[in-house]
């Protein structure tokens, strides 16, 4: 086994006489995967192999650097042989057995062995589960397109015994989200309609259906890169940037070493708790002297909006440059994609660590040690890079779906409170073509995953999108918000509200509608829901859920409710 080198590094080496079981305990597992020699050179296999070999082994497409994921966080072992790398089959085998194997037997024992593994989607990689437009803006607490797709397809198979939905039919979203539901309706043929309290959702979800003129796009696109980069080109801000990474590589280099410095932790030789923050504070007066030199602003504007808080004034000049340009577009719609572009640059460059962009905690001005990362990263201080990737990145997905996916069908999100939305007559007002359908053929069904007790403030999680363009907060509308909590009285109010929205959305269903509800329910309230809706549950399907974006990666299952109308209800 190759010797992990120990020059320039001054590593703590824990002796805690409490730990020691710990570690020995660990350092015995890590025996068995990590540190084990291959015991043939034969064992050994570059990684192009090995994504062969892994791709092979799973079912499913691995790539290189998925492999050099595991390298990179310790995972498997890096073996040098003439300057190419090499990694252990045996290692990876053993790594896969670990972790998938033993994950599907634990999670069923403590989940119910009719958990439907299936329902995972663990054979989708990343790419296929955020395919093409499900990737335009982060949205927390949406359902994965494979899992809309389950059910709305035509498919069936040992849980799954019947077909609900067909081509041409209408399917209803009354919690819209992020657009889920419509993209995938559009893909397979289908109309389809949403409903969120939420306008900024509102918005995500039309421009993911919506067609767009992508010349023009790309005309405005460029047009405003370029008053950005004018702008830019007064201020110090990006060569300061490149100063600043120059001096963090030569500093992460040398105390961050890859992979040596998480293996290290790992064997719990570091204390990565104090190791990583010392070394944070010794990187501070290079930081301070950088930030002097190139006159870099880093207090924050004093003030009660989001925009204020969580962004650099140098930021925010940026921020409103590109929204000024945003401003004089024409066309409706490239002026809402555009926007979406900006919302979406601006949610990356709000000024907090890696590590706290799902939750934030506080603003981060300084450098700081990323245990994400297992280095010293930094806070962004333009945000040029991050409006240049999104716009490719967004014009490539547009462009993708219009190619490969699009269906001439109809679909369309109305902002509004799913209780008292007349669907009809709002259609009316912004998508007649839906609305004579509706009226022609009613909607089959629904499919939706409606907000749960207490546990997000929808409105709240893009707070800077409405700062910036000042569209109506309707967060008192949300039904289970956050700031509510989950005391009897809020769950109480919260079967009410979600027995409201199906009531009135009945009244557009077919006779013989499927209403499909994805829900963890903890705390069994969708019987009650149901009955008072006059719907009854006929199915429960119940899957894991694998990709959660939390800190908190234990099993954890939600069940997707099958309804229909209550038998001799009156309708
Ligand atoms: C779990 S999310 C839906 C996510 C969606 N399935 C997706 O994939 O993006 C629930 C949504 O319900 C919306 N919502 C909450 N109260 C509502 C109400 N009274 N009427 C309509 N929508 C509401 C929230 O704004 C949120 O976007």
């Amino acid at each position: 086994m190759p010797k992990v080198k120990k020059k320039n590094i001054r590593y703590k080496t824990k002796r805690a006489a409490s730990k020691k079981s710990r570690v020995a305990e660990r350092q015995t597992a890590l025996q068995t995967s990590l540190i084990k020699s291959p015991k043939l050179e034969s064992d050994l296999i570059d990684i192009k192999d090995a994504a062969r070999w892994a791709s092979n082994h799973l079912g499913k497409n691995v790539t290189s650097s998925n492999i050099s994921y595991l390298i990179q966080y310790g995972r498997i072992r890096k073996y040098g042989n003439n300057g190419s790398v090499q990694v252990s089959v045996q290692e990876l085998e053993d790594y896969y057995k670990s972790f998938n194997g033993h994950r599907e037997i634990s999670w069923k024992e403590q989940l119910g062995k009719d958990l439907n593994w299936a329902l995972s989607f663990d054979q989708y990689k990343e790419a296929e589960t955020t395919k093409h437009v499900h990737r335009l803006h982060p949205y927390k607490g949406k359902f994965i397109p494979q899992l809309v797709e389950y059910f709305l397809d035509s498919h069936i198979d040992a849980f799954k015994k019947g077909v609900y939905f067909r081509k041409a039919d209408i399917i209803l979203d009354p919690f819209c989200g992020s657009g889920t539901t419509l993209v995938q309706a559009n893909e397979l043929g289908m109309h389809a309609i949403g409903i969120d309290i939420s306008a900024f959702n509102a918005l995500i979800s039309n421009c993911k259906v919506t067609k767009f003129d992508l010349f023009d796009v790309q005309k405005e696109i460029q047009r405003i890169t370029h008053s950005l980069k004018l702008f830019l080109a007064n201020s110090h801000t990006i060569e300061f940037e490149e100063k600043l990474l120059q001096e963090l590589y030569k500093f992460n280099n040398e105390f961050f070493p890859v992979p040596d410095y998480k293996y290290k932790i790992k064997l719990d030789e570091i204390d990565e708790e104090t190791y990583g923050p010392a070394r944070a504070e010794e990187f501070l007066p290079i930081f301070r002297k950088l930030v002097k030199e190139y006159k870099i602003e880093t207090r924050q504007a004093k003030g009660e909006l989001f925009l204020d808080k969580w962004y650099f004034p140098h930021i925010r000049n940026e921020i409103e440059c590109v929204f000024k340009e945003i401003k004089k577009i024409k066309n409706i719609d490239t002026k809402k994609i555009v926007s979406i572009i900006l919302s979406r640059t601006i949610r990356s460059c709000r000024a907090t660590t890696h590590a706290d962009l799902a939750t934030l905690l506080e603003p981060v001005t300084t450098t700081y040690y990323c245990a994400k990362h297992g280095k010293i990263c930094k806070p962004l201080f333009s945000i040029l890079k991050w409006w240049e990737t999104y716009t490719k990145d967004t014009v490539y997905r547009l462009s993708q779906f219009d190619k490969k996916y699009r269906t001439q069908t109809l679909q369309y999100c109305l902002t509004g409170d799913g209780r008292m939305t007349n669907i009809i007559e709002e259609l009316q007002k912004k998508n007649p073509a839906l609305a004579k359908l509706v009226r022609k053929q009613k909607i089959s069904g629904i499919f939706s995953s409606p907000p749960y007790v207490g546990l997000i403030d929808y409105h709240e999680q893009h707070a800077y999108a409405y700062d910036l363009f000042g569209f109506k907060r309707q967060d008192e509308l949300e039904i289970g918000r956050m700031k509510n909590g989950q005391s009897r009285e809020a769950k109480e109010v919260y079967v009410k509200g979600i027995s409201e929205v199906l009531k009135n959305c009945k009244r557009y269903l077919a006779k013989n509608y499927n209403v499909f509800l994805v829900a963890n329910d903890k705390w069994n309230l969708y019987p009650i829901i149901a009955e008072n809706a006059g719907m009854q549950i006929i199915n429960q399907f119940k899957r894991p859920v694998l990709n959660r974006t939390e800190k908190d990666k234990g099993a954890y299952s939600e069940i997707i409710f099958h309804l229909k109308e209550k038998l001799n209800e009156k309708r």
